[in-house]
């Protein structure tokens, strides 16, 4: 069973400002929920309960929401608003949360290595980039259709999606494989390709399960894309050593670090509310 799950969350999210110049991305609310508090709950509904962040400068918020509030609780107690915070009282008495700062924002592959010191490196572990919004109405979170996924085959898994061609330049691109329908053997990945260079239209999302040999190679990887630590880059090295795969996942994805995926979200969420299950 994987129990810990890695949520970097050091950036500064630059595509929201202002709203983001003294709040963290990942507290911007779809509907009344912050899109982190999404993101542990489909950890916890994978079997998560060691809930580690990557923080930054500015990033209190985060910390504040998944701790007491006091004042606040003893303001509402006994009234129907108590019934508006059963959901992360739940995830707060059934999950421990851990953070770490990453000091500089040297990239993502940087962030996850960060989180060695919360997680460890005797066991595989997940990692949600809360900013990419999933849900599967009916169905598992994407997270738990992962670690399904790897009790099977026991190696690190990247969530995958096609995306238009003209839209590869905003991801991980891989191309493999597919061993099982919707199942890719990675042989090949690129971070943020132009459309001629994309290996093919399969774009990595913001899910993985990383096995963690991963912490050794993203020590031995060099600054890519941009001049950042790639988790892509690191994760083709482990590829070529031993097996990676790509999931097609089961589910729809927002994109909620950008304006439109944000709005795409909101509304989506406000159309299906009763739809989507909740996790207890
Ligand atoms: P993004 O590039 O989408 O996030 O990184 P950003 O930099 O905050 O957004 P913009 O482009 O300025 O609007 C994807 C995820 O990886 C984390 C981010 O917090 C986000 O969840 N990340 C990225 C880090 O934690 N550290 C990094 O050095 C880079």
């Amino acid at each position: 069973m994987i129990k810990k799950c890695l949520f970097p969350a050091a950036g500064y999210g630059t595509r929201f400002l202002p709203a983001t110049k003294a709040m963290p991305k990942e507290m911007l609310p779809i509907l009344t929920k912050p899109l982190i508090q999404y993101g542990v709950e489909e950890a916890y509904e994978a079997g998560c309960d060691v809930i580690s962040i990557i923080t930054g400068r500015g990033k209190r918020a985060i910390t504040d929401h998944f701790d007491i509030s006091y004042e606040l609780e003893h303001q509402i107690q006994g009234t129907d608003k108590e019934s508006l915070l059963i959901d992360i009282r739940a995830l707060m008495e059934k999950c421990t949360f851990t953070y770490t700062p990453q000091n500089e924002m040297k990239g993502l592959g940087d962030a996850i290595y960060k989180g060695k010191a919360l997680v460890g490196d005797e066991s595989p572990f997940c990692v949600i980039l809360a900013d990419d919004l999933c849900v599967n109405p009916g169905g598992d979170g994407v997270m738990k259709q992962m670690v399904k996924l790897y009790e099977k085959y026991r190696c690190s898994i990247v969530a995958i999606m096609e995306v238009p061609k003209d839209q590869v330049h905003k991801y991980g691109v891989i191309s493999g494989k597919e061993i099982e329908n919707g199942i890719y053997m990675i042989d090949n990945m690129v971070e943020k390709p132009d459309i001629d260079k994309a290996p093919s239209n399969l774009a990595i999302i913001g899910r993985y399960i990383l096995t963690p040999d991963i912490f050794e190679i993203i020590s031995n990887t060099k600054p890519g894309k941009n001049g950042e630590l790639q988790i892509t880059d690191a994760l083709l090295t482990q590829a070529k050593k031993g097996m990676v795969l790509g999931y097609k996942f089961k589910g729809k994805r927002f994109d909620c670090g950008s304006l439109d995926g944000f709005v795409e979200a909101t509304n989506y969420y406000y159309n299906n509310i009763e739809k989507i299950k909740k996790v207890k």
